[in-house]
């Protein structure tokens, strides 16, 4: 695919940057080269410039049957004939949505909607410090669960990632490390633990996969210690199953936060959890624990994610998702063996990242060995031959529903030639 010209492009960023700080909506999303979508379409996002290219950042995750997948939209514009948002009691879509979360999502006997993934992490983190009584969470080394103050340790390397935090709620986060069962046990011996937060797999740090009896283990410990488990599945949840990767594991949390993949880009994330906890909550008449937002179970959102549940419950979304990604992870390794680098593919179902260093990851600072700017460098050659991974150190990638073998095919081919160009670029010009 040939490299357009950048002047649409270059003129939007300029537009942009003086009426947005930095220009974008999101930290993450100042990207280089500078990226300016223009539409979306299946597996495949085109920028202002007119280039397409094949998806599988996949707006991280959120987008998962495709970009304006179609029996989604045209579910989303019946609703809207009839409005957007209520604000008052509930509608029958609402009590629809629910019923289907809590039919599929074991832990979820109860359900409550929310707009993004980072209120319902903060909701329920609020909820298990109201029902225990305690202060400190447990989250792990280099795992996300959103931008507010309760969660704003230990990612990506950074030990508090944002200033103006409140230091009494970045101090009442204690981490540990994935997969560390005993450091976990040491926090518990060390404080009184409200809730231990956990992505079931550390997708924000690329991709690390729970070992036998990981999950299993918080489970027992926040059962003998009183604590509330709280699976983070704003990730997996419905990305790798219906009922979240805990239907996988076979691990019942106590509460569980889901977002993303629910909405298929659309704004709602929910929290759902034990009826006595959830009771907790002041949507129910005795509830003490706030829970709020003029926007939650708006129209479009509700109706994005009932289509998405009902597509996941009848056509082979997941066989597909995980047929392709099992592909793309081979494939890739394939790459690397020929090109005769170091490399490791980490991933689960539709996910994969290729990461550029020697052997497995167990633990998050098993990622520093990653050669970053290989890593970089090789997802800027990709984007030149038109396949879009983010170029930003230990991001994963998606495979849509959408996605298509010959997208894989193109995209491998793609990965071929880019690695061998980063290689070449780095030898010629060796960075830092
Ligand atoms: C596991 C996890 N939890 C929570 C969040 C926060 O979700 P949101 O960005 O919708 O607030 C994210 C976002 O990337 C996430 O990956």
């Amino acid at each position: 695919m040939g490299v357009a010209s950048p002047s649409a492009s270059q003129g939007l960023v300029d537009r942009a940057t003086r009426s947005i700080p930095g220009g974008v909506n999101t930290a993450k999303r100042r990207v280089q080269p500078r990226l300016c979508v223009r539409s979306g379409s299946g597996g495949h996002i085109e920028d202002v410039d007119g280039r397409r290219l094949i998806d599988y950042h996949a707006a991280y995750g959120a987008v998962f049957l495709g970009h304006g997948h179609r029996p989604v939209v045209e579910r989303v514009a019946r609703a809207l004939e009839h409005g957007v948002l209520f604000g008052v009691g509930v509608t029958e879509a609402e009590v629809e949505l629910a019923e289907r979360i809590a039919r599929h999502v074991p832990s979820a006997e109860q359900v409550l909607l929310c707009g993004s993934g980072s209120e319902a992490t903060l909701h329920a983190i609020r909820l298990a410090r109201a029902v225990t009584g305690r202060s400190k969470i447990v989250k792990f080394r280099g795992t996300y669960h959103g931008f507010h103050d309760y969660v704003a340790r230990d990612y990506l390397g950074r030990d508090r990632f944002s200033a103006g935090l409140l230091d009494a709620a970045v101090d009442n986060t204690v981490v540990a490390a994935f997969n560390d069962l005993a450091g976990v046990e040491a926090l518990f011996d060390a404080h009184e633990i409200a809730a231990v937060i956990v992505e079931p797999i550390a997708h924000n740090a690329a991709s690390i996969l729970p070992e036998p009896g990981f999950l299993e283990g918080l489970r027992a410990l926040c059962s003998r210690a009183g604590a509330v488990l709280i699976f983070d599945e704003v990730i997996t949840g419905f990305r790798h199953h219906l009922g979240g990767y805990q239907a996988i594991a076979h691990v019942t949390p106590d509460l569980t936060t889901m977002g993303k993949a629910l909405g298929n880009g659309f704004p709602i994330a929910a929290v759902g959890g034990r009826r006595e906890l959830m009771q907790r909550f002041n949507t129910s008449e005795r509830g003490d624990v706030w829970f709020a937002g003029t926007c939650n179970g708006n129209v479009p959102g509700v109706a994005a994610a009932l289509a998405g549940i009902e597509i996941l419950e009848r056509e082979p979304v997941h066989e597909h998702v995980y047929r392709l990604g099992e592909r793309m992870r081979s494939g890739l390794r394939e790459v690397a063996a020929r090109a005769s680098i170091p490399a490791t593919v980490n991933g689960f179902g539709s996910v994969f990242v290729l990461l550029f260093m020697d052997g497995t990851v167990q633990r998050y600072d098993d990622l520093l060995r990653n050669d970053v700017d290989l890593f970089v460098a090789y997802r800027r050659e990709l984007a030149r031959r038109g396949v879009f991974e983010m170029p930003e150190n230990l991001g994963r990638s998606h495979v849509m529903y959408s996605h298509t073998d010959a997208d894989v095919d193109l995209s491998l081919e793609a990965a071929e030639r880019a690695l061998a160009a980063a290689l070449d670029s780095l030898a010629r010009h060796p960075a830092g």
